[in-house]
């Protein structure tokens, strides 16, 4: 069965990324279908109603860069005879059922089309009336979602996901706050990506305010943090304290991280950045061989490390020996570029004797 999944523009990577870790962290038996801007179809096997039930509850849940997922009706040309043409001849079963009301709504992403939306919305609202529905604009028992991209999706709203949540934990809004936080939901993304499930181990060696941390506490995760500032670890324990986590808080060096090897199954981090960062390092060159090492060292073999920078760290992760599956790059603003680097340590080594 094929599902959309409705992405924000906020990125023209990590969105999709972040969908797939979060099929692959919930078990589901997925691949990839297709891809336009800021919509992601993807066929996930098994029992419909088990994989609708994980994708509107944890998947859901987890998500950050999404906002709706669909089940998709049909895929066909971005033009407004092949839409109609669609909504003709779709069957509604597994989709409506009988006695249920409708409602039509159509997504224009970008510059993808140039015709009106309500037009194309009342025509398929048309189309399901004469199959025998009603529709019911305010109330409706099922939400008809119409995407309109480079093509066009049609499927029913799933579920959508609480970006308010997000906001909500904006940095400014925390019983702590420091300047130099990721904003909620691109730390929560990219505690995503680095595929951690409820229960195991996270660490965040450069935690500051504990912004990383929180997202992944929140996914159920047993969250770590380490900082080299006293009163940035005080600050963390307040804010993780709000939100009631499972954590463990240390003031220290991430080039130093009091941890056994093999230990920890995903780093998170966001380590100091250019000029104006306070660290605990003769240089951000030594802080960065130093603490990729040590994440290297302290990481599960299979483990996922994500490092935030404003420079490239993958040359320190792979001397450390990790390696890299991706680089993602966000400009953030005029002045700020981040780099996103995924990397996995190796399966196969022999770290025992490490
Ligand atoms: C960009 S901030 C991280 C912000 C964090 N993600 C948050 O949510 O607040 C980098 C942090 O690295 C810390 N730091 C600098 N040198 C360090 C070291 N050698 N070991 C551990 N932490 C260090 C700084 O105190 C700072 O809090």
């Amino acid at each position: 069965m094929l599902y959309a999944f409705e992405l924000s523009g906020e990125h023209e990577e990590l969105p999709a990324a972040e969908v797939l870790a979060c099929l692959k962290i919930e078990g589901l038996d997925f691949q990839p279908h297709s891809r336009v801007d800021q919509c992601l179809v993807v066929d996930i096997a098994g029992r419909e109603e088990d994989v609708e039930k994980t994708l509107a509850g944890s998947v859901t849940g987890r998500l950050a860069m999404t906002h709706h997922i669909l089940k998709v009706v049909g895929i066909t040309e971005n033009n407004p005879d092949a839409v109609l043409k669609l909504a003709e001849a779709f069957e509604p079963e597994g989709y409506i059922i009988e006695g249920e009301s409708f409602v039509v709504r159509a997504k224009r992403i970008k510059h993808h089309v140039d015709f009106p939306c309500e037009y194309l919305e009342q025509k398929i609202g048309g189309c399901i009336y004469r199959k025998g529905f009603r529709a019911n604009l305010k109330n409706p028992d099922v939400e008809f979602r119409l995407i309109l991209s480079e093509k066009a999706v049609l499927g029913t709203l799933l579920s959508s996901v609480d970006r308010s949540a997000y906001e909500a934990r904006t940095p400014q809004n925390k019983p702590f706050f420091h300047p130099g936080v990721l904003m909620p939901r691109v730390a929560r993304a990219l505690t995503n990506l680095s595929e951690i499930k409820t229960g195991e181990l996270f660490l965040d060696p450069f935690c500051g305010t504990a912004g990383i941390l929180v997202e992944a506490g929140l996914v159920g995760a047993r969250v770590i943090g380490i900082d080299a500032q006293e009163k940035l670890v005080l600050g963390a324990h307040m804010n993780l304290e709000a939100y009631e986590l499972d954590y463990l808080l240390m003031e220290g060096d991430a080039c130093r991280i009091p941890l056994k090897d093999s230990t920890i199954n995903a780093v998170v981090t966001d380590p100091p950045y250019g000029r104006s960062a306070a660290i605990l390092a003769g240089s951000l060159e030594e802080l960065y061989s130093g603490a990729l090492e040590e994440i290297h060292r302290v990481l599960k073999p299979g483990g996922i490390a994500v490092v935030v920078s404003d420079k490239a760290s993958f040359e320190y992760g792979e001397k450390a020996g990790l390696k890299v599956l991706e680089i993602y790059v966000q400009r953030v603003h005029r002045s700020l570029t981040r780099i996103i680097t995924i990397f996995r340590k190796d399966m196969e080594q022999n770290y025992s004797e490490s």
